[in-house]
């Protein structure tokens, strides 16, 4: 199979294996450069992947317009706002990057309801004693950032060396004030915790939302590079144009039977010629209702599994892992 070349502006190129230096990405673009100074203590590097997620980051076979978008949102420091069905693959572009990059633990941040900005920032509970946390004997003991920990955005926001993965997921799902919220944020590169501001301009140290403890200074937090974020969205609800004109956008495709092919190769190595029959039953199915690329996934393995204790139907096993998700709708082709 001849691979296509990939594009040398490329920073991730989506290629299995790859290792990218993020260091080539070029500076940011003069209107999303942010002031944000690393302090000294902090480390160089970011801390290793985290290993809950390095199957589904390491088989992840991207399309080539996610690929493209990730790239642009990268170079442009802007959210990546991620559109398509429920299993094409949204959430997983963000462990993917991640890991070709190098850039540590994705951030993740799940939207519901009643999901706030304040909540995404930083949790204040004087109540909590941060036992674990580090450093604590040098804390002064009515030190309010003993009591703060930074949430998934606060933690993002922190400045860096390099741009940390934070993962917006089901975005859709929110209050309706809550991308507008983020807007402002995501402008700026920065937030207040006003507990800690009105404590006085002194250091105090705070846990973040990885459990790493980090001192910041007034209450201020400015962002160094701006991270990589990404938002999903299973298109529950439109965006307002301020937020859509802010993100780069990418609708992420269903998989044509190429890149199933090669999405269950990359999950189940052995099992992609054999799945042939199944690959089709799937496609079948789709036309009917909804299906999500997961679903696939577990019908060949239980198929193979089943298979191999003696004889089966594989087709009426499979069809019965796949239940529709949805009846079919009018833009299914
Ligand atoms: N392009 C892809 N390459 C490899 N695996 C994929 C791909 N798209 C989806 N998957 C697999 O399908 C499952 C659902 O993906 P997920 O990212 O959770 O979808 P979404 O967030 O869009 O609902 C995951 O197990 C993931 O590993
Ligand atoms: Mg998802």
């Amino acid at each position: 199979m001849s691979e296509p070349s990939i594009p040398s502006w490329y920073i991730y190129t989506g290629v299995p294996g790859a290792n990218s230096d993020i260091s080539r990405l070029p500076k940011a673009p003069p209107w999303r450069e942010f002031k944000g100074t690393p302090p000294e203590d902090r480390p160089d590097e970011p801390p290793g992947e985290d290993p809950a997620h390095a199957h589904r980051a390491r088989s992840y076979r991207p399309a080539p317009e996610a690929v493209e978008q990730v790239n642009a949102a990268l170079y442009l420091r802007r959210p990546l706002l991620v559109t398509g069905r429920p299993g094409t693959g949204k959430s997983t572009l963000a462990y993917a990057v991640a890991r070709e990059l190098g850039l540590g633990p994705v951030l993740y941040w799940p939207i519901t309801s009643r999901a706030t900005l304040r909540e995404g920032l930083y949790h204040y509970d004087p109540l909590t004693r941060l036992y674990a946390m580090k450093g604590a004997e040098e804390a002064r003991d009515d030190d309010p950032g003993r009591y703060i920990r930074l949430g998934p955005l606060g933690t993002a926001l922190l400045p860096a060396r390099y741009p940390r993965v934070l993962l917006i997921d089901e975005i859709d799902k929110s209050d309706i004030d809550l991308p507008n919220d983020l807007l402002t944020v995501f402008e700026e590169g920065r937030y207040e915790i006003t507990e800690l501001a009105r404590h006085g301009s002194g250091a105090s140290t705070v846990m973040t939302s990885d459990g790493d403890a980090v001192s910041i200074r007034g209450g201020r937090v400015v962002c160094g590079e701006f991270p990589f974020v990404v938002m999903t969205s299973n298109g529950e609800r439109d965006f307002p144009p301020a937020f859509l004109r802010r993100c780069v956008t990418l609708e992420l495709p269903e998989p044509d039977p190429e890149r199933l092919a090669e999405i269950i190769r990359a999950h189940l190595r052995g099992l992609a010629d054999e799945s042939e029959d199944i690959v089709g039953l799937f496609l079948s199915r789709k036309t009917q209702g909804q299906l999500a690329t997961d679903q696939l996934l577990h019908a060949v393995y239980l198929t193979h599994h089943a298979a191999r204790q003696g004889v089966v139907d594989r087709m009426e096993l499979a069809a019965r892992i796949m239940p529709y998700l949805s009846p079919s709708s009018a833009d299914d082709d």
